[in-house]
C-alpha cells in the first residue's frame, strides 16, 4: 500500500526516469492502487534503493495530473507531472518520433519541430529540478535514457556537490546520422554533464566521444572526457540484462509449465517458432513475417506442422509511425494466413496484447525457436529472457546481429534482418539443427546469461560511478 506520509524529504540515491517505477491499477476492494512495475530495472535497483533510501523521479503515466510524492514499498516515489501538450510535444514527439528514430539508424525518418524541442528542454529542466530538490547533499543521481539527455548538465549546474551517472538503454547513432539533429551540441551538452556516461556497446560510448571531441572540441582520451572548466566524465559500456534467476524460477514454476503444456497443445503444431516483441519498425517485424510467408508457401515450412507465433506489444499507439505499422502488419498476417491457412488453422498466430510476467516465461518454455530480428536494438531483453527460462537446455535463439545482446548470445543463430534469404535460411536451419548442437549453443548462451544478469550490470556502473554498495 502506498502511504504520503512516510516520504522522506531527502534521498542519498535518487533514480530519474521518464516513468515511475509503480503503475496504477485497481485493487480487490475497487480502490485505485500502485503496483511496482515488473521491469527489471526496479528489480535492480530495490535493494539498493531501499538500502540508501533511495527517491525514484518520474513521469506516472496520465496527462494534466499532479500527485504529490508517496512511499510504495520501500521506495520514495517522486512523480513529474506532464500537460497533454508535452505528452505530445515531448514524449510522442521529440522523444520517440525525433530521437527513436534517429537513435536507431533512422529506420523511420525523424521528424524535426523546434516546438518539440523547447517541450523537450523544458520537461528535462522539470525532472532535473524535482532531482536536485530531492537529492541529499553529496547524493548520487543516476538519469535513465533518451529522454531526459540534457537532466546531468541542467543537474550539475544547479548542483555541483553530486554524482552523476547516466544510461542510454537505446543505441547511440555514430556522427553521420547524430549531426542531423539541430540541436546536437545541447544534447551532447547534456550527458557530458553526467561523471559517467553508459551505453549498451562498446560503439555507442566511442561514437558518443567522438562526438564530443569533434563537435564540443573537449579532449578525450581512454573513455576520459575535458569539460572547458577542467572537470572530466568518462564514457563506457555497460550491457543491461535481466533478472535471470526470477526468469528460471518462474520457468519452472509448476503453474507455468502446466500454462506452457496447455499452449503447445493450443498450438498443435510439431515445431513452434515464437516473435515477442512491443509493435516498434525498429523491430524488423515487416520482414521477420515476410520470411515465414514464403517460408510456408515454398513448402519449406510446413503450414501442418509448424506454426509462427508473434506476440506484438501495444505500443506508443498515438504516433504516426506506429499506427502505420500496426495496419501494414495485420495487412501481411492476414494475407498470409488467408492465402496458407485452411478452416482451423493458420501458420501466423498474431495477437496484439500484453501479457503477465508468467505467461511470458510460458512462452518461453513452450517454444522451439525464439525469433528475434530487429533492424537495431539498443540490447533486446527479450533473447536473454528465452536463454533463462530454457533450464531443459534446448531451444535455439536467432537473433538479429543489429540487437547489442548479439555481442553477448554469439552462439544464437545470428542474422542480418534485412537478408531475407539469409534469415530464412537461419529460421530453417535453427528449426532442424540436432539436438546435441542445439544442446551446446544453449550451455554457452546460459552461462552468459546467468554470470551477467542484471545486477550484475546496476553494481558495476555503480561501482564505477563510485557507489559502493
Ligand atoms: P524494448 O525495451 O524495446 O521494448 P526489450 O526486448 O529490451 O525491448 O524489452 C521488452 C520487455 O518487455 C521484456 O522484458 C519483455 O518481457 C516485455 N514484453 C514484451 N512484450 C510483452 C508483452 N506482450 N506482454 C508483457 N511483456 C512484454
Ligand atoms: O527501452 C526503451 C524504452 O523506451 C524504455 O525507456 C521504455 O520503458 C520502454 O522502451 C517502453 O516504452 P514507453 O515508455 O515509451 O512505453
Amino acid at each position: 500500500k502506498s502511504e504520503s506520509r512516510q516520504h522522506n524529504p531527502k534521498a542519498a540515491f535518487v533514480v530519474i526516469a521518464n516513468r515511475l517505477a509503480v503503475e496504477r491499477i485497481t485493487d480487490d476492494d475497487g480502490e485505485p492502487a500502485w503496483r511496482t512495475s515488473p521491469g527489471g530495472l526496479v528489480t535492480a535497483l530495490e535493494p539498493i534503493m531501499k538500502s540508501k533510501e533511495g527517491a525514484w523521479v518520474g513521469w506516472h503515466g496520465a496527462p494534466d495530473e499532479t500527485l504529490e510524492p508517496f512511499h510504495h514499498d520501500g521506495i520514495d516515489m517522486v512523480p513529474v507531472p506532464l500537460s497533454a501538450e508535452e505528452v505530445e510535444e515531448f514524449y510522442e514527439g521529440m522523444s520517440n518520433a525525433t530521437l527513436w528514430p534517429l537513435y536507431h539508424d533512422s529506420v523511420a525518418f525523424p521528424e524535426f519541430h523546434r516546438e518539440w524541442w523547447d517541450a523537450y528542454v523544458a520537461v528535462n529542466r522539470r525532472f532535473a529540478d524535482a532531482a536536485a530538490e530531492v537529492a541529499e547533499e553529496g547524493g548520487v543521481v543516476w538519469v535513465q535514457d533518451y529522454q531526459l539527455q540534457l537532466v546531468p548538465q541542467m543537474l550539475r549546474e544547479q548542483r555541483p556537490d553530486l554524482k552523476i551517472g547516466f544510461f542510454l538503454h537505446i543505441p547511440f547513432p555514430p556522427q553521420e546520422l547524430f549531426q542531423q539533429l539541430p540541436w546536437r551540441r545541447e544534447v551532447l551538452q547534456g550527458l557530458a554533464g553526467a561523471d559517467l556516461v553508459g551505453f549498451q556497446v562498446p560503439g555507442g560510448a566511442a561514437n558518443f566521444l567522438r562526438l564530443v571531441k569533434d563537435r564540443l572540441g573537449y579532449e578525450t582520451r581512454r573513455g576520459e572526457f575535458v569539460r572547458p572548466d577542467g572537470t572530466k566524465g568518462r564514457a563506457g559500456a555497460y550491457p543491461i540484462s535481466i533478472d535471470s534467476q526470477g526468469f528460471q524460477d518462474l520457468a519452472n514454476d509448476p503453474a507455468t509449465i502446466a500454462r506452457a503444456q496447455e499452449i503447445r497443445d493450443d498450438l498443435d503444431a510439431e515445431i513452434v517458432f515464437l516473435g515477442v516483441d512491443r509493435l516498434d519498425y525498429t523491430k524488423g517485424l515487416r520482414q521477420r513475417i515476410r520470411a515465414f510467408g514464403e517460408l510456408f508457401t515454398s513448402g519449406e515450412l510446413d503450414p501442418e506442422k509448424a506454426v509462427f507465433l508473434q506476440i506484438a506489444t501495444p505500443s506508443r499507439e498515438r504516433v504516426e509511425e506506429y499506427k502505420r505499422l500496426r495496419d501494414d502488419i495485420e495487412l501481411l498476417v492476414g494475407r498470409i494466413n488467408g492465402d496458407m491457412g485452411r478452416i482451423g488453422r493458420s501458420p501466423i498466430n498474431y495477437l496484439h496484447s500484453g501479457y503477465p510476467r508468467q505467461e511470458m516465461a510460458a512462452l518461453y518454455r513452450a517454444a522451439d525457436v525464439m525469433v528475434v530480428t530487429p533492424l537495431r536494438d539498443g540490447m533486446n531483453l527479450v533473447a536473454k529472457e528465452y536463454v533463462a527460462c530454457r533450464g531443459s537446455g534446448d531451444g535455439a535463439l536467432v537473433l538479429s546481429e543489429f540487437a547489442g545482446a548479439a555481442r553477448e548470445l554469439k552462439q544464437a543463430w545470428l542474422v542480418n534482418p534485412y537478408d531475407i534469404n539469409g534469415m530464412k535460411q537461419a529460421i530453417v536451419d535453427a528449426g532442424s539443427a540436432p539436438a546435441a548442437d542445439k544442446r551446446r549453443r544453449m550451455r554457452a548462451l546460459r552461462k552468459q546469461v546467468f554470470t551477467h544478469d542484471i545486477d550484475h550490470w546496476a553494481e558495476t556502473f555503480l561501482k564505477d560511478l563510485g557507489l559502493e554498495a
